[in-house]
């Protein structure tokens, strides 16, 4: 499977409408959302949506989320939507939050993975809402990225993961929030969290009135919720500050190069050392985390220190992707 991936403009109409005709083609396009690329097919088409499977190299039995023009649609992929789902849309979507609902029986098996839920949210990306309108179905899209590997948040790390495996990507340029949507089971009494991301457990309780769960790793038997996952091909290690400066303060091996990522200061001499600042606040930390993964990827490191971000409930969704990225057991 090997074509030439054409890179389409999202600030383009005609580009806009190119992508929606390789959809229709019942091809697969890597199209920008806020939160990451995601990698897009008609979630109808059974046949697209396998090709998603195959391209990322992602088990049959990882469900995909599928995304819609607005929620006037959901009815149309679920079913005993709660009240609940109508106050987060009404808050939070077009936006980086995912509902976890029950499927209706329209919704073929393949995009959940043969569970009876889906994953539904309304992404807040012009280029893609025009996609979504033109098409009138839903595209299921999960991260652009192979299996297991750190989500791309420009056309280029979609280019370097996928690059002659997909038709083409529509390059929206980098995108606003850098991190996955939030998932919310709203299935059960309890509502939970099953992803951290940028719309936190606070602001959601703040709209609900509700106390919500949200465990740092929760035990739904989900295939998607990995131990391992986000992982530069470069070892990865999470670190305090404290560490890091110890390390630095010893000698080094002056052949290998290591990467560094940090937030706080940091003065760093050694030659062999490539550190990159990223901002202290969480957006805009978020917002170029994965650019900076991807970077230290290419620089021939032995190894990526990252710095432990703060332990503060705005910033657990970047604790559990860099968890995942620095996690090392083989066994889930
Ligand atoms: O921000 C995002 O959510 C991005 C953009 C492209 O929208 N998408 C994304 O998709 O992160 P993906 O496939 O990389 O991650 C989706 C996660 C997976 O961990 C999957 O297991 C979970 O959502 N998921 C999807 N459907 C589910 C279901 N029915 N039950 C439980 N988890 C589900
Ligand atoms: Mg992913």
């Amino acid at each position: 499977m090997n074509k030439k991936t054409k890179i389409l403009n999202a600030d383009k109409e005609q580009d806009i409408v190119e992508a929606v005709s390789i959809i229709q083609r019942g091809e697969i396009v890597a199209v920008p959302t806020e939160t990451v690329y995601g990698l897009a097919a008609d979630a109808r088409n059974v046949d697209a949506v396998k090709k998603i499977f195959a391209v990322k190299n992602r088990p049959a039995n990882h469900p995909l989320i599928v995304h819609i023009a607005s929620f006037e649609k959901l009815s149309e992929w679920a079913k005993d939507i709660p009240p609940v789902a109508a106050i987060i849309a009404k808050h939070f979507w077009p936006g980086p939050i995912t509902l976890l609902l029950k499927k209706n029986d329209l919704v073929n098996d393949v995009v959940t993975g043969g569970l009876n839920t889906i994953a539904i949210r309304v992404p807040h990306n012009k280029a893609f809402l025009k996609m979504l309108e033109l098409l009138n179905t839903g595209l299921a899209a999960p991260s652009a990225n192979p299996h297991k590997r750190i989500s791309p948040t420009t056309a280029q790390h979609v280019m370097s993961g996928l690059s002659g495996k997909i038709e083409a990507i529509l390059d929206g340029g980098p995108c606003q929030i850098g991190v996955e949507s939030t998932i919310l089971d709203v299935t059960k009494d309890r509502i939970s969290i099953l992803r951290h991301g940028p719309i936190t457990k606070k602001m959601i309780e703040d709209v609900l009135k509700v106390s919500i769960d949200s465990p740092l790793v929760h035990g739904e038997n989900v295939p998607g919720n990995m131990k391992i996952h986000y992982q530069p091909y470069t070892q990865t290690l999470l670190m305090s500050f404290d560490e890091i400066k110890r390390r630095l303060s010893e000698p080094m091996d002056e052949e290998k190069v290591f990467g560094i990522i940090h937030y706080s200061d940091l003065v760093c001499l050694h030659k062999n050392i490539k550190a990159e600042r990223l901002p202290s606040d969480k957006n805009g930390y978020s917002k170029l985390l994965y650019q900076a993964l991807h970077a230290m990827d290419g620089i021939g490191a032995c190894q990526i220190w990252v710095e432990t971000p703060p332990l503060e409930d705005d910033w657990s969704d970047v604790l559990d992707r860099l968890s995942k990225a620095s996690a090392t057991d083989n066994n889930k």
